[in-house]
C-alpha cells in the first residue's frame, strides 16, 4: 500500500504531527487563531481553494466553473485572472457579505514584467545587472497592479535555466545562482516593500519550486533528476534568497524531483522549506499541478490531494482536488484535521499580513487606476529598463551608433510591429500601447530618412505560425510570396546608406509550453539577412528573442548585432535610443549562447573534469567534441559597448584570511574609447582544491560602473565570508581552507587574476 493511502496513522505519526503543529504554531497571530477556532472543516478547506473564472488570457488549459456560487458557499480562498476595482469589489462582496465568517479573498495575478507598463522580459531585465532598476520595475508593477485591486503576484520566477531550448528561460534571470539570488531579492523587496499592508505593495510569490528550469531535454514540464549537491549549490540559491528577503508565498513546479512531483514532495515542501529554510509563508500549487500528479502516476485525485496536503502544500490552484476530496480523506483517516488547519492558517495569515482582515477593500479605489497606471514616469522607467537590457553582441566597422540624419532601410516584420513587443508572459499588458520600432526611429531621429520594407515573414512555416498564435496573431504570413517581399527589401536597401534589419523570434516562440529543438533565427529571416548583406550596404541586425539563439552564421557575417530580447511597451523608443547613440549599450548576457544545440546544457561554471581539453584543438581521450568546440559562441557575462574598457591591476587587500573573514578585490578600469559608458565589472572565484569537485569559476560579485570617456576608476568588490562557502557532501555550508583564485573582467572569460589563501 502506498504511504499516503495508509488508513490509520500510527501513534508516532500522530505525535510528530502534533509536535510539528505545536512548534509551527508558536508565533501565531491571535486574530487568525480566533477565526480558526470558529471555522468548520468545510470552511477551512474552502480557504485552500484558488480559482480563476477565465475571461482574461488563459494561463492554463481549464478554468474554474460556478465561481460566484462557490465563493458564496465559502469554497474559495482566493481568485486570480480578474482585475479592476469594480470587478474586484463585486467579487470581494460575495465573500465578505455572503459567507458566514466574511473572510476576504486574496486576489492574485501573473505580473511577470510589469502590469500595464510592460518592461522587458525578465531574461532581458536580468541583462541590465542593475538591481536598483529591477527593484524599481517591481515597485511600479506593484503600484499599478494594486491600483487595479490585485494584492498577490505570481512573481518572481527564479528558476535557473541552462537549456535555451526551454521556452521559459525567457521568464527568469538565466543560468547563474549568484546573480539569480540577487535578482530574486531585488524583485521581492520591490513588490513587497517594507509594509505589506501599504496600498501600493503586494505579496510576492516566488516560483516554481523547484528545479523547473532543469527539465530534461528542455521540454516543458518534463522530469528533473538532480543530485542534492547540485541542487543546493546551483539551483536552490535564488528560491532561498527570496525566502530570506521575506517572500510571502511560494509556488510549486510541475516537475518531479527524486521521483516525487513538487506539489506532493514532502522533502521539498516541509523538510527543506519549513525545517531547513524556516519559511513562514504559504505554498500554492501551480495550475492544476495537484491533479497532474494523477498523470505522473501517483494515484487518483483523492490520493494525490492527500499527498499534497501532507507534503505541505497549502493552496490548490484551479484543480479543486482539495475542495472535492479532503473531507473524504479526513473521514477515512488519511489526513488529519491538524494538517487542514495548518494549511488554512497559512492562507489566513497571508490575508492578515496584507491587511485584508482590517479592511477587505483596502486595495479597491476607483480613482487609482487613472492615477497610478501608465503614469508617464512609469513609461519612462520602462524605456530606461529596455535600453539597459540590450546587449551589443557584435560591432562592425563602427556602423553603430547611426547618425540621426542617416538614410536608413528599416527591414523586417518585427520592425513595424506592436503585437510582439511585450514578449511572453505579459497577460496584463496591452500590446496596442507598445511603440513599434519604425515609430521609435521617427521619434528619436525625426531628420533621418527611413524607408520600411517587411522583407520576410517571421516564419514561412504555417504549422509553427499556428502553434505560436495562441494569444492572438503575432505571426502573420503575408499574402505576397517570399520572393516578392525579398525583392522589395533589397530594392529599399540598395537606396539606403545603412540597413537596419529587425529579426528573430515571435514572442510566443519562447514562454510556457514553447520549447524548441532548433533555436536559430527562422529560415525565412536567415535568407533575408544573407540577401541584405549581399547588397554590400552596412547592415545592423536588431535581434529579438526570448532565449539565447544559435547565431554562429550571423556572427560570421560583416554585420553589427544588437540583442534586444522583447523590450516591452517602450520597445521602439528604447531601441532607437541605442541605435542613434543617445544611450550606450551596457547589457551583459545572463545565459551562455551556444555554438549549436548539441552543446546544451551550457553554462559558464563548469567543472574541469579529469581530462580537460588544453587548447581549442580536438585531442583524443580529452573531454571535447569531434565536431564542435567546448567554448560557447558567446560566454556568460558577455556584452560590448560603443566605447572600450581596459582592465588592469587586480589586487586583493590581503593574501590570507581566516574563516568567517571577507576581503576586498580591487581592479583599475579605464574607459579608453570614444564614448561615455557603463561597464559591468564581474568577479569570478575559483576554489582550487576542495572536498567536492569545484567549478572552474563561479560568479561571486559584480558592480555596474559609469565612466566618462578617458576616465579611470578603481573598482572595489567585497567578497563576503559566505561567498567562499559551498554545500559539501553532507550538505553543510562550509568554506574549506586552501587557495582561491579571483578573476576580474568584462565577462566570464576574464583572465586578470589574483590569489589568496583561506586559513
Ligand atoms: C504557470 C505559472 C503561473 C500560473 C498561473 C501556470 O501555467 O506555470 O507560472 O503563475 O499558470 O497563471
Amino acid at each position: 500500500m502506498k504511504k499516503f493511502n495508509s488508513a490509520i496513522p500510527t501513534l508516532s505519526l500522530i505525535l510528530i504531527s502534533f509536535l510539528s503543529t505545536y512548534t509551527q504554531a508558536q508565533n501565531t497571530i491571535p486574530k487568525v487563531e480566533s477565526l480558526l477556532a470558529k471555522m468548520t472543516i468545510e470552511e477551512k478547506i474552502g480557504q485552500l481553494n484558488l480559482v480563476t473564472p477565465g475571461g482574461g488570457i488563459a494561463t492554463g488549459s481549464v478554468v474554474s466553473s460556478n465561481v460566484e456560487e462557490k465563493i458564496k458557499a465559502g469554497q474559495v480562498g482566493g481568485l486570480f485572472g480578474i482585475a479592476g476595482p469594480e470587478r474586484i469589489k463585486t467579487t470581494q462582496d460575495f465573500a465578505v457579505k455572503n459567507t458566514r465568517l466574511g473572510i476576504p479573498l486574496i486576489f492574485g495575478s501573473d505580473i511577470i514584467h510589469g502590469y500595464k507598463t510592460t518592461f522587458p522580459i525578465p531574461l532581458g531585465l536580468s541583462a541590465s545587472w542593475d538591481m536598483e532598476l529591477l527593484k524599481r520595475t517591481a515597485q511600479i508593477a506593484a503600484l499599478e497592479a494594486t491600483a487595479d485591486g490585485i494584492n498577490w503576484n505570481f512573481s518572481p520566477m527564479v528558476d535557473i535555466a541552462r537549456d535555451p531550448r526551454w521556452g521559459r528561460i525567457a521568464e527568469g534571470a538565466g543560468e547563474d545562482p549568484y546573480l539569480g539570488a540577487a535578482i530574486a531579492k531585488a524583485m521581492v523587496t520591490g513588490y513587497q516593500g517594507d509594509d505589506l499592508t501599504a496600498i501600493n505593495t503586494m505579496m510576492a510569490c516566488v516560483k516554481h519550486i523547484a528545479l523547473y528550469g532543469a527539465a530534461e531535454g528542455g521540454r516543458d514540464y518534463n522530469s528533473v533528476d538532480m543530485s542534492k549537491i547540485k541542487m543546493y549549490n546551483e539551483y536552490l540559491p535564488p528560491y532561498k534568497a527570496a525566502i530570506d528577503a521575506g517572500v510571502g508565498s511560494i509556488m510549486t513546479s510541475f516537475n518531479d524531483i527524486d521521483g516525487v512531483p513538487a506539489s506532493g514532495n514532502k522533502w521539498l515542501l516541509t523538510d527543506l522549506l519549513r525545517n531547513q529554510w524556516n519559511f513562514k509563508g504559504f505554498v500554492v500549487s501551480d495550475y492544476t499541478s495537484v491533479n497532474e500528479m494523477i498523470a505522473h502516476g501517483m494515484g487518483d485525485l483523492q490520493a494525490v490531494s492527500a499527498l499534497a496536503l501532507k507534503a505541505g502544500l497549502d493552496m490548490d490552484m484551479v484543480g479543486e482536488g482539495f475542495l472535492t476530496t479532503l473531507k473524504k480523506s479526513l473521514n477515512e483517516g488519511k489526513i488529519t484535521e491538524a494538517e487542514i488547519t495548518m494549511a488554512c492558517r497559512r492562507v489566513l495569515e497571508a490575508k492578515y499580513k496584507l491587511g485584508l482582515f482590517e479592511d477587505p477593500y483596502r486595495y479597491i479605489d476607483k480613482k487609482r487606476p487613472a492615477k497610478d497606471i501608465l503614469r508617464p514616469g512609469n513609461r519612462k522607467i520602462a524605456r530606461e529598463a529596455a535600453k539597459k537590457s540590450f546587449v551589443l553582441l557584435k560591432k562592425h566597422n563602427n556602423t553603430l551608433p547611426l547618425k540621426k540624419d542617416a538614410n536608413i532601410a528599416l527591414i523586417g516584420d518585427l520592425a513595424n510591429d506592436k503585437s510582439n513587443m511585450l514578449g511572453t508572459w505579459a497577460p496584463t499588458g496591452d500590446f496596442k500601447l507598445s511603440i513599434p520600432i519604425l515609430e521609435g526611429f521617427k521619434n528619436v531621429a525625426p531628420n533621418a530618412k527611413i524607408t520600411y520594407a517587411k522583407g520576410a515573414n517571421i516564419t514561412n512555416d504555417s504549422v509553427m505560425a499556428k502553434n505560436v498564435n495562441v494569444f492572438g496573431r503575432t505571426v502573420v504570413i503575408d499574402e505576397r510570396s517570399p520572393e516578392v517581399m525579398l525583392k522589395e527589401a533589397i530594392e529599399v536597401a540598395q537606396k539606403a546608406d545603412v540597413v537596419v534589419a529587425v529579426v528573430g523570434e515571435a514572442k510566443e516562440m519562447t514562454g510556457e509550453s514553447s520549447s524548441r529543438t532548433e533555436i536559430q533565427i527562422p529560415a525565412s529571416q536567415k535568407k533575408l539577412i544573407r540577401a541584405l548583406v549581399a547588397t554590400g550596404k552596412p547592415v545592423v541586425l536588431v535581434l529579438m528573442s526570448g532565449r539565447p539563439l544559435v547565431i554562429e552564421e550571423e556572427m560570421n557575417l560583416p554585420v553589427s548585432i544588437l540583442q534586444v530580447w522583447f523590450p516591452g511597451v517602450e520597445a521602439g523608443n528604447a531601441i532607437a535610443d541605442v541605435i542613434f547613440g543617445d544611450y550606450n549599450p551596457s547589457g551583459k548576457l545572463t545565459a551562455t549562447w551556444p555554438v549549436n544545440v548539441g552543446q546544451i546544457p551550457i553554462y559558464h561554471s563548469v567543472k574541469n573534469t579529469g581530462r580537460p581539453q588544453p587548447t581549442e584543438t580536438f585531442l583524443k581521450f580529452k573531454s571535447n567534441y569531434l565536431d564542435a568546440p567546448n567554448a560557447p559562441l558567446l560566454p556568460f557575462g558577455f556584452g560590448l559597448s560603443y566605447t572600450e574598457f581596459e582592465y588592469s591591476d587586480v589586487k586583493v587587500t590581503t593574501s590570507e584570511i581566516n574563516q568567517n573573514e571577507g576581503l576586498t578585490v580591487r581592479v583599475t578600469l579605464k574607459n579608453t574609447g570614444n564614448y561615455d559608458g557603463e561597464e559591468v565589472v564581474q568577479l569570478y572565484l575559483r576554489d582550487v582544491v576542495r572536498s567536492i569537485t569545484p567549478p572552474m569559476r563561479q560568479l561571486k560579485g559584480f558592480q555596474k560602473v559609469f565612466l566618462k570617456k578617458g576616465e579611470t576608476k578603481i573598482v572595489s568588490i567585497e567578497l563576503k565570508p559566505e561567498d567562499l562557502k559551498f554545500y559539501n557532501s553532507n550538505l553543510d555550508f562550509v568554506a574549506e581552507p586552501g587557495e582561491f583564485e579571483v578573476f576580474v573582467g568584462t565577462n566570464s572569460n576574464a583572465t586578470l587574476k589574483a590569489i589568496f589563501t583561506l586559513k
